[in-house]
């Protein structure tokens, strides 16, 4: 198969949720329909464990195994498949966030029952801007939860999403019948377990079919005549081309733990979703069909065990092929490397992949050359965008402990942060070392790690701090102005770039209004 084709049968997406949502269901049901595991269960098993007495040490037990699931791929009708994990329990964090930056598209599951969440709202956040195509699974549907109409207002309220319903629910809860795809104009009735045949799935092109009260009883047909008219009036038809540039959102139902509506959404998500995309540099677009190879770093996964000290750096492919043992350039450095032991992920397993082609991502072992964000290529000076730090939600002042060691805890905070686990911000108004980070688990990582790794001691000290994000202004003297103002309040990223300390969301709100020349920033460019 030629380069071409292998670009355009790659579709590489993360899966987002609220924990508990049925993100690892569903991505085991897919995994299972790719043949890539073989039992259920696989995928789950990996999974951090929820009531774990110590998040923390459970964690450290699990990394290994999360290296294997941060990739998991398969063929399903000739289409390779790129799955992206997305931590998403207590170990939410920046990397998270970050690992959306190495998805053409994203799958976001909404449990029924519980409708749009926190953690879903900031994922789809950023989807948004980076106008991601999004596809939504309403899952549960076997438990009781709330009414199709609603959820579908809550979904364009809170994630500011258009959607598409491309199949509609039958009841739900103890009342489950089924679903209605609209879109193929077939109803598929719904047995417990995934035991569905093919006397399940029902041709009606007319919802006036007087069979659909047969199947689902008279009342339901009734309701679900009503709803797909109401549809049908509020809703746009299925654009591809609105879907591809994140104006709209197909909707799906299921139930993941059943595997019922899990292979409708699988093959239309095949059909519709983008291979590989063009992505932007600071010089120019860069295609996936051009010849040269280039990629960025979005992710990097250090051992904790400090006998083992090597660090995987995820590398997504973003044009030509990545070959083992070739020498590409770090842009950043100038430095030359290559890899002999480049990894693929398929599922739990991994192999050494002599060639990669965009949409892939591959593993490369580091002994400590890699930055979040650094660009690879051929030679060609550029850097891709888009890769961010997202503004931090949590906030302690770091101290050293051991006053003998202050060079070592210095240079393990720096690159910790390298590696991008947490942000450092310096405070201005008392020049102490602030740590910023998405999820609190990473405090812990931190001290941990400066302990094992760096022989480095430092203790926390609380602040109460609601946002850090990053300002700007085309207006040189308002700017310092502000700066100036705000002295208490300001603070200078590892760039040395101006960032605003905001106390609460309400004081931030004030101070965007009393100020609106400054720009506010809840992402930065990593540099
Ligand atoms: P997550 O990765 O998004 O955190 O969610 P996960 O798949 O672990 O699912 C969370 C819980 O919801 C699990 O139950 C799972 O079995 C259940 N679940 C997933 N899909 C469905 C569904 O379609 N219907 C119903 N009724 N439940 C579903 P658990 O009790 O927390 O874990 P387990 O004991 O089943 O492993």
């Amino acid at each position: 198969m030629g380069r071409l084709e292998e670009i355009q049968r790659r579709r590489t997406f993360a899966i987002i949720s609220h924990p508990d949502a049925g993100k690892t269901t569903l991505t085991e049901k897919l995994l299972l329909f790719g043949g890539a595991i073989q039992v259920a269960g696989a995928v789950k098993s990996n999974k951090i464990k929820k009531h774990a007495t110590s998040d923390f040490m459970e964690i450290e037990r699990q990394r290994g195994i999360s290296v294997a699931t941060s990739v998991m791929g398969f063929e399903y009708n000739g289409v390779q498949v790129n799955i992206l994990d997305t931590p998403g329990h207590k170990d939410f964090a920046e990397d998270t966030y970050r690992t959306l930056t190495a998805a053409d598209s994203v799958i976001v599951v909404i449990d029924v029952a519980k409708g749009v969440e926190t953690q879903t709202e900031k994922l789809v956040k950023v989807c948004r801007m980076r106008k991601t195509p999004v596809i939504v699974f309403i899952n549960k549907l076997d438990r009781s939860g709330k009414d199709g109409m609603i959820l579908m207002d809550e979904i364009e309220q809170k994630l500011g999403l258009t959607v598409c319903p491309m199949s509609w629910n039958v009841g739900m809860g103890p009342d489950f019948k089924g679903i209605y795809d609209s879109f193929n104009k077939r109803l598929r009735l719904f047995s417990a377990h995934g035991k569905q045949t093919e006397d399940d799935t029902i041709e009606i092109t007319d919802l006036a079919d007087q069979r659909l009260d047969k199947e689902i009883g008279e009342k339901l047909a009734d309701v679900l005549r009503e709803e797909s008219e109401l549809n049908t009036a509020v809703y746009p038809e299925f654009s591809r081309e609105a879907y591809l540039s994140g104006d709209l959102s197909p909707v799906f139902f299921g139930s993941a733990i059943n595997n019922f509506g899990v292979k409708e959404m699988l093959e239309c998500f095949i059909d519709i979703a983008p291979p590989p995309t063009p992505r932007e540099t600071d010089t120019r677009i860069v295609m996936p069909e051009e010849e040269k190879f280039t990629g960025f770093v979005f992710k990097i996964h250090a051992n904790i065990d400090p006998k083992h000290r090597d660090r995987i750096a995820f590398l997504r492919i973003c044009s030509g092929t990545f070959e083992r043992n070739k020498y590409y350039q770090q842009i950043r450095t100038g430095k030359k490397l290559r890899f002999s032991n480049p990894t693929a992920f398929m599922a739990s397993k991994k192999n050494v992949v002599d060639q990669a082609y965009p949409g892939d991502i591959v593993g490369l072992y580091d002994s400590g050359n890699f930055k979040i964000g650094d660009t690879l290529t051929e030679g060609e000076k550029m850097q891709f965008k888009g890769i961010p730090h997202f503004s931090p939600e949590q906030f302690r002042y770091i101290d050293n402990a051991d006053p003998l060691k202050s060079k070592q805890l210095n240079k393990g905070v720096d690159q910790l942060m390298e590696e991008g686990l947490a942000q450092l911000f310096i405070r201005t108004s008392n020049n102490r070392k602030i740590i910023g980070t998405v999820g609190a688990l990473q405090y812990d990582v931190i001290k941990h790690r400066l302990e094992h790794e760096y022989g480095a001691k430092c203790s926390y000290e609380p602040i109460n701090l609601h946002k850090a994000c990053w300002i700007s202004s085309e207006d040189s003297t308002a700017l310092k102005t502000f700066v100036d103002r705000q002295k208490r309040l300001m603070a200078k990223d590892k760039d040395g770039r101006d960032v605003f300390l905001a106390e609460s969301q309400f004081s931030l709100q004030m101070i965007q209004d009393q100020a609106p020349e400054i720009e506010f920033h809840f992402t930065s460019e990593i540099q």
